[in-house]
């Protein structure tokens, strides 16, 4: 039986990716969960993030999805691994779930001149080392640069995110990676949330820096992967559907999940059982 597709993420992040899937392939379902209850997950360690994201895993395939994309960076940097490794075998040979790292690192290279990138994410996702480790294999060449931003998601979960608060925090971490080398050229938002940022990271930057998003990548590389897994793609439903769940209250999720969404929805509480 075919199920949507599962797309996961401490907060409200998640949703900017979510919007770039339902662009390039619409004709999917998608079931969102949001963990608000619990967000941010950026500071917490490593078993708190394996141990939540495996829930929320188990969550999604008791919904009957068969596929589960963490569009969280933290999640992906810091439970993916072992969730694919020791608990999938466990849950069912036809399972599967899927990280943003990979595809993003996959081509995060391509955009870089100055053979310079640098990587704005959450204490977890720099702590992991994931993006520096991964690009190694796809682009020795690359000279990576790492600034956590810890208070950017609290800033942008509190709708402080055009404000001119969020300027002091957003000028610091910029000015901190760009004193590990000025020869930055391409600059990867590795959180979901820092889409919201953009404009503002953007007015900070100069001209010659590109400002790499994840959201297109990410449904670049899905729709690949569904093409190159039949069997897989198979059991995703195709009738357009959206559902959204968050583990805080639905209402007050409604009225923040239209700027990460773009658009109105509703939304269902989850106690995750
Ligand atoms: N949006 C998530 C990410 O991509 C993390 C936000 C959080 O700290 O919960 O890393």
């Amino acid at each position: 039986m075919s199920a949507p597709i599962g797309v996961f993420d401490s907060g409200y992040g998640g949703l900017t990716i979510l919007k770039e899937l339902k662009k390039q392939l619409p004709q999917y379902d998608y079931i969102y969960l949001g963990d608000n209850a619990r967000a941010p997950y950026g500071p917490r360690s490593f078993d708190t993030v394996y141990d939540y994201t495996l829930e929320a895993v188990k969550w999604f395939f008791a919904q009957g999805c068969s596929l589960v994309i963490l569009a969280c960076n933290t999640a992906s940097a810091k439970a993916l691994r072992t969730i694919q490794q020791n608990d999938l075998p466990l849950l069912g040979a036809d399972k599967r779930v899927l990280g943003v790292i990979r595809p993003t690192t996959e081509v995060l290279g391509n955009f870089s001149t100055s053979r310079q990138v640098g990587i704005l994410g959450t204490v977890g996702t720099v702590q992991s080392d994931s993006y520096p480790i991964e690009l190694a294999k796809f682009f020795p060449d690359l000279k990576v640069f790492q600034q956590a931003c810890p208070m950017w998601v609290p800033l942008i979960e509190n709708g402080e995110f055009d404000k001119p608060g969020a300027d002091y925090f957003v000028k610091e971490d910029l000015g901190q990676l760009f004193k590990q080398s000025e020869g930055i050229d391409t600059i990867l938002l590795a959180c979901t949330h820092y889409p919201l940022l953009e404009p503002k990271i953007k007015s900070f930057l100069p001209k010659n820096v590109e400002l790499v998003t994840q959201g297109s990548i990410v449904a670049e590389s899905l729709a690949k992967y569904l093409q190159n897994h039949p069997k897989i793609a198979q059991n995703c439903s195709q009738t357009g559907q959206l559902r959204f769940y968050t583990t805080d209250n639905a209402e007050g999720f409604e009225k923040q999940a239209s700027l990460f969404f773009g658009q109105k929805i509703e939304a269902n509480h989850t106690d995750l059982v």
